[in-house]
């Protein structure tokens, strides 16, 4: 491991107080010329920013985990295993550029939140027709709550041939709906607030007002929301 790459890890593991760089420091700067980017608003989010490098290019465990921690406060457990997927799925001699994310059925996958599927030709481009569908299922037009997450995910699992993701697909669906419920809940705790979700999702940018949740996401805690999370989908599935 580099030097630099050890810092930084090191940095992160010392940081059990989260140091947030201001965000006056990283403003939403749109890729531009061959910028790379993935097919997760996550990543995407975290590039546009300049918490991850802004060309998308050679990132490293300890950037990934770094930037995850400071700027969504994913508990470093967490932040390691996705980023160690990617760069064992994805990436070569331990680096990735965004773009290697699109590879599919690697980590991307069918029925996505906010993506078309790998047969249409493009898994990589925000779809504003797919994300404004996803953010209908809101029951009262202000937040997205578990449950209208969970009728959105049935609704786009349906289209799939067979109906069905296989089990890592699943599980990964069914994670990346966590983070988008618990990263960008409102005050009262209800669902996601639609207004951060309509700016992440479509601008891949930080919502003006939103902070991260005190809370770390942790790797248990995901793993036991993304189980029930699957459960509520399934009930949904089999009423259609
Ligand atoms: C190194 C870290 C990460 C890697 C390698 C990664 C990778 C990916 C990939 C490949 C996808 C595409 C899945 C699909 O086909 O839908 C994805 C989707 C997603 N990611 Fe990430 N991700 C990372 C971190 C994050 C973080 C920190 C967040 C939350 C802030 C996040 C939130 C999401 C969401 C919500 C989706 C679903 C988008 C959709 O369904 O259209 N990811 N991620």
């Amino acid at each position: 491991m580099r030097v630099g790459a050890l810092s930084a890890l090191l940095w992160v593991a010392a940081a059990g107080a989260r140091a947030v760089a201001p965000r006056s420091d990283h403003p939403y700067i749109r890729p531009s010329g061959d910028d790379r980017r993935s097919p997760c608003p996550g990543l995407n989010t975290m590039a546009n920013h300049g918490y991850l490098p802004r060309d998308g290019k050679n990132l490293d465990l300890a950037m990934l985990v770094k930037a995850q921690h400071e700027v969504f406060n994913l508990a470093v457990d967490l932040a390691t295993g996705i980023a160690t997927l990617g760069l064992a799925l994805c990436g070569t001699d331990g680096v990735l550029n965004l773009d290697d994310l699109d590879a599919h059925e690697k980590m991307e996958h069918d029925s996505s939140l906010t993506r078309a599927d790998a047969s249409t030709g493009d898994d990589h481009t925000i779809n504003p027709e797919i994300v404004h569908q996803v953010l209908s299922f809101s029951s009262d037009g202000v937040v997205m709550t578990w449950d209208d997450f969970a009728r959105a995910r049935a609704a786009r699992e349906a289209s799939l041939f067979g109906g069905r993701l296989n089990l890592s697909n699943k599980t990964a669906a069914a994670a990346e709906a966590v983070f988008s419920h618990n990263l960008f809940l409102d005050a009262s705790g209800r669902g996601a607030r639609l207004d951060f979700l309509r700016t992440w999702y479509l601008e891949e940018r930080l919502p003006d007002g939103w902070v991260a949740p005190i809370q770390e996401q942790s790797l248990e805690r995901t793993q036991t929301e993304a189980a029930t999370f699957i459960a509520l989908v399934d009930t949904y599935r089999y009423r259609q």
